[in-house]
């Protein structure tokens, strides 16, 4: 849990928000075994990504949250490394996408797009914002649309 409030600490917050969504995600064992994964170097955990069960438009969805890496060690392609293991295996589980919430020029990279033209929506950021994203896979049809809800909003 270190990573993850290092993560997300600067001056103005200091990372709880992002570990309450961790142990909230673990009390409702919403997290698919499969799709959390740690990054290790020399017995130091130094990345971490979850994904957690929610709903898009009635049925089950998955969306990351969060992708954190150590502040020392970003930029090294950990965080690349992590989003793309959990992809892989996202897509082997059979889920039709994946979702996240984050930054569009860092995650355009890794295989996601804006989620509005999809007909997909978070209401807390709006229709249409380009910041909740998604990444289509294979089993993927037009008929996963809707409202998407973390499983800790249920
Ligand atoms: C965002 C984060 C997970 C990326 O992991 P990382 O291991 O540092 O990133 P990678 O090494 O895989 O990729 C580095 C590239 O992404 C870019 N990048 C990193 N964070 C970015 C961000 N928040 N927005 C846009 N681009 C970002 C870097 O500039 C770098 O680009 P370059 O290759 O052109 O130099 C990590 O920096 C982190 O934990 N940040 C703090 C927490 C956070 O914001 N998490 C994401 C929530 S959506």
């Amino acid at each position: 849990m270190q990573v993850v409030r290092a993560a997300f600490s600067d001056d103005d917050r200091d990372g709880q928000e992002e570990v309450d969504v961790v142990t909230e995600t673990w009390a409702m064992s919403a997290a698919p075994d499969d799709l959390e994964l740690i990054a290790i170097d020399d017995d130091v955990i130094v990345g971490y990504v979850l994904a957690g069960t929610g709903d898009l438009g009635g049925r089950s969805a998955i969306a990351v949250a969060p992708l954190a890496v150590t502040p020392s060690r970003q930029g090294d392609g950990i965080g690349s490394a992590l989003m793309n293991e959990l992809l892989r295996r996202a897509e082997h589980a059979g889920f039709p996408l994946v979702a996240v919430l984050g930054n569009p020029a860092y995650y355009r990279r890794l295989g996601f797009e804006a989620s509005g033209p999809l007909g997909i929506w978070y209401r807390p950021v709006g229709r249409g914002d380009l910041h909740f994203q998604v990444c289509r896979l294979s089993r993927y049809d037009p008929s996963h649309r809707g409202e998407f809800t973390y499983c800790w909003e249920r």
